[in-house]
């Protein structure tokens, strides 16, 4: 592959990039290895990419790590993908802290064992005041669910008169802090949202590699900021 970090432009740089980890099973299934050494390869490979992420001045990465769907798995798999992220905030919250990276959660995490729960929250307690880059977490989210959700908070507290606006939307959102996704990136040559990011993604540029999950490195997120710099974006204009 090019070296595509030397091919950059100092700008533009996508302020906000969402990504669908996509491809761990199958990349286990090709190794002849249960589909839990996917997510756990899966997991690993995250933070060499927030490193990437920093250095090139990105704001803002969404990493979708549990769908609204995804409690149709079976309960072996469901829990494990629980153990391996329990896991993953109690091992890297120095790293992250120390990084200057603020973590941040989107989704319901009701469901979730306490234990799964606890050590999300206290990342996201932790890095409060962080400032060099945010890193959401997407669990148990669902794009659909979130914009409901968005509505009924609102309503909550709206006036009798008041009208709903894009404004108030995007103020009850799980991304308020955020901004607008501007590169939304799919691994492993699925071509579909999957209920990921619908309001925020609105404008976004869409990038589609068929590299499985596991096996997506630094320089494949280089190769997609540079796709990016390539696009003409004109948000409806001309
Ligand atoms: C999709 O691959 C991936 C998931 C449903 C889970 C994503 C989880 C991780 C990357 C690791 C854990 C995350 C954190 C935050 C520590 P798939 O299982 O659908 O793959 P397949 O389509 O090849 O079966």
């Amino acid at each position: 592959m090019k070296d595509y970090r030397s091919l950059l432009k100092p700008k533009p740089i996508p302020a906000h990039v969402a990504i669908i980890m996509d491809g761990n099973g199958r990349w286990a299934k090709k190794r002849s290895l249960p589909r839990a050494a996917g997510h756990r390869r899966g997991a690993e490979i995250i933070e060499p990419m927030m490193d990437t992420a920093i250095e090139l001045g990105i704001k803002a990465v969404s990493l979708y790590a549990f769908s609204t769907e995804n409690w149709a798995r079976p309960r072996t798999e469901v829990m494990g993908l629980w153990r391996l992220q329990e896991e993953f905030f109690a091992k890297k919250i120095d790293t992250m802290r120390s990084r200057g990276i603020r973590v941040l959660h989107s989704g319901s995490l009701k469901r979730l064992p306490p234990s799964t729960r606890r050590t999300i929250e206290e990342a996201v307690a932790s890095t409060a005041k962080n400032r060099r880059m945010l890193l959401n977490f997407c669990i148990n989210y669902g794009g659909r669910q979130e914009i409901v959700g968005a509505v009924n908070r609102w309503r909550e507290q709206a006036g009798p008169k008041e009208e709903f606006t894009e404004a108030r939307m995007e103020r009850h959102l799980y991304t308020r802090d955020l901004p607008a996704v501007d590169l939304l990136i799919r691994t492993s040559g699925e071509y579909r949202l999957s209920n990921f990011m619908l309001w925020q993604a609105a404008y976004a540029e869409l990038v589609f590699t068929d590299v499985l999950w596991p096996d997506f490195t630094s320089r494949h997120l280089c190769r997609a900021v540079y796709e990016y710099q390539q696009r003409e974006r004109r948000f409806g204009g001309l």
